[in-house]
């Protein structure tokens, strides 16, 4: 494991080992030991969209792992005037142990795998989210115990967050339906993959996709550079929700998890967020863990 592009590039051994190392890491840290897996190495974080979470957890990550982090807005590097990827990452590799990036594209992404020679670290494009997945993953075997076999329903668009979590859930034994509307459906590629494994499914119908379902996902109808569409997408989601009714399909003792940031009564009602508030924050926090792991992987 060189970078971490996208959850398709891990084998299923890989991503346990993720997830068992974060699990030791947030043990640790509950104890108050922190280990300088990462002493000395400096982590570069790039953002071309804002972030809440990814941010303060990878900046927090790399610090409690003995290392620094510095946060580079695309705004302030040349990279916001144009200087083009491959030069970029050439340069940083000189200077930086490892590279966090989010922006919109996946090819820029790439990019810097193939012309940097540091681990480069996908912090959400508009394709793929995999250290949100991580977190999720380690947040459901914690809630719930073993994965394999166990359920996930993705209620809403069939955006970076469905397509991660498609992946990564089938990678980790799990079985996914998703339920969005026909015009908004996830990668086609990732699902046809996923069909072949015989635990995909992909609906326009809520109770269908939610039927028994282990856990309950949604994520905003609108992400980031799709402001412009929030009207129309507003009308084209109207009832995609985790609301009382849907939780009705789920197994009884369903989890209710988002990725945050939330809008309430759009793809979530306040009382279905607020009853799972422990859960969903768990889950917020365990990025921290997660990523932590990712980088003692790619970087120690
Ligand atoms: N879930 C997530 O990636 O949050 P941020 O956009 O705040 O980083
Ligand atoms: N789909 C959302 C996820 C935010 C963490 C977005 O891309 O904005």
């Amino acid at each position: 494991m060189k970078h971490l592009l996208k959850l398709s590039d891990l084998t299923k051994e890989e991503l346990y080992s993720i997830l068992d190392l974060a699990d030791e890491l947030k043990a640790e840290r509950k104890a108050g030991i922190k280990k300088p897996y990462l002493a000395g190495k400096t982590l570069g974080m790039i953002f071309r969209k804002s972030s809440t979470r990814t941010r303060v957890s990878f900046e927090v990550g790399i610090h409690e792992l003995g290392g620094k982090g510095l946060f580079l807005s695309s705004n302030d590097l040349q990279i916001g005037r144009g200087e083009e990827t491959a030069d970029t990452i050439r340069v940083l590799s000189r200077y930086l142990d490892g590279i966090m990036i989010r922006t919109f594209d996946q090819k820029e992404v790439e990019d810097m795998a193939e012309f940097g020679s540091i681990p480069i670290i996908n912090g959400l494009t508009d394709y793929a989210h995999p250290c949100q997945v991580l977190a999720d993953l380690q947040t459901i075997r914690e809630l719930r115990g073993d994965l394999e076999g166990k359920k996930l329903c993705f209620i809403g668009d069939g955006n970076n967050m469905a397509n991660s979590l498609i992946v990564g859930c089938i990678l980790a034994g799990m079985k996914v339906a998703i339920a969005c509307p026909a015009d908004y459906k996830p990668d086609a590629e990732i699902m046809k993959w996923a069909e072949a494994t015989g635990r995909f499914l992909c609906t326009e119908s809520i109770p269908e996709a939610a039927a028994d379902a282990d856990a309950l996902y949604t994520d905003v109808w609108a992400s980031m550079g799709q402001e412009g569409e929030a009207a129309i997408r507003r009308k084209a989601f109207e009832g995609y929700q985790i609301n009382s009714t849907v939780m009705t399909y789920a197994k009884p003792d369903a989890l209710v998890l988002h990725c945050l940031p939330a809008h309430r009564e759009e793809e979530i009602t306040a009382e279905v967020f607020e009853a799972h508030a422990a859960e969903i924050f768990e889950e917020a926090e365990n990025r921290l863990h997660a990523q932590k792991a990712v980088m003692v992987k790619l970087m120690a």
